[in-house]
């Protein structure tokens, strides 16, 4: 027998106080120019609606939609465009947002691909890092916050598409319950 529980990690309100104080920052960092920012489908759609109302500036927003093959195969670097951009990004500051970044294997590829439209400049946010998990190099510009390498769901993220919804960031407990004696 198990049972799936789900702990806390990373409260609404601590979310919603990041995000303010993230929104400053990249705020004062790009004062001038256009800044596309870019959420990775689906994980990312909250902390980009979020994030955008949460800047002093105006920006473009625009969604891509990425498949990395099956656990086994992401570190192989597998990695699909599955919805592409409907805005150009030449001359362009790029803000790539995304949930978490895991292995590293989805914004390795992601940097490559973008870099050829000959934006401006490219950096990247995420709300979530496990840097302990990393196969490939990552720069990421905007940290929300920094996690231990233990399972998530909540605000974007899911599991098997499912609890994508909930406030707050919890850790998705396996307790296997002993058999009585
Ligand atoms: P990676 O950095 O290429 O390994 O992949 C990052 C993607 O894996 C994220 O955008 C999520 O969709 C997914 N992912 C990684 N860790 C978690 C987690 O703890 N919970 C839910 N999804 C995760
Ligand atoms: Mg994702």
């Amino acid at each position: 027998m198990s049972e799936t529980k789900l702990r806390v990690l990373i409260s609404a309100e601590q979310i919603q106080n990041r995000i303010r104080e993230l929104g400053e920052k990249i705020s004062r960092d790009y004062p001038t120019g256009n800044l596309h920012m870019i959420a990775i489908l689906k994980g990312a759609v909250f902390f980009m609606t979020d994030l955008a109302r949460a800047m002093k500036r105006d920006v473009f927003m625009d969604f891509m939609g990425i498949s990395t093959y099956g656990k086994g195969k992401t570190s192989s670097g597998e990695v699909k465009v599955t919805k592409d951009l409907d805005i150009s990004l030449e001359g362009a500051d790029v803000l790539i947002v995304e949930d978490i970044v895991d292995s590293g294997v989805t914004l390795n590829y992601l940097m490559h691909v973008l870099d050829q439209r000959k934006p401006h400049s490219i950096r990247i946010a995420a709300l979530l890092d496990k840097p302990e998990r990393r196969l490939r190099p990552v720069h990421v510009s905007y940290v929300g916050f920094e996690i231990p390498d233990e399972f998530v769901v909540g605000y974007g993220l899911d599991y098997g598409e499912k609890y994508r919804n909930l406030r707050d960031i919890c850790v998705l407990e396996e307790s296997a319950t002993p058999p009585k004696a």
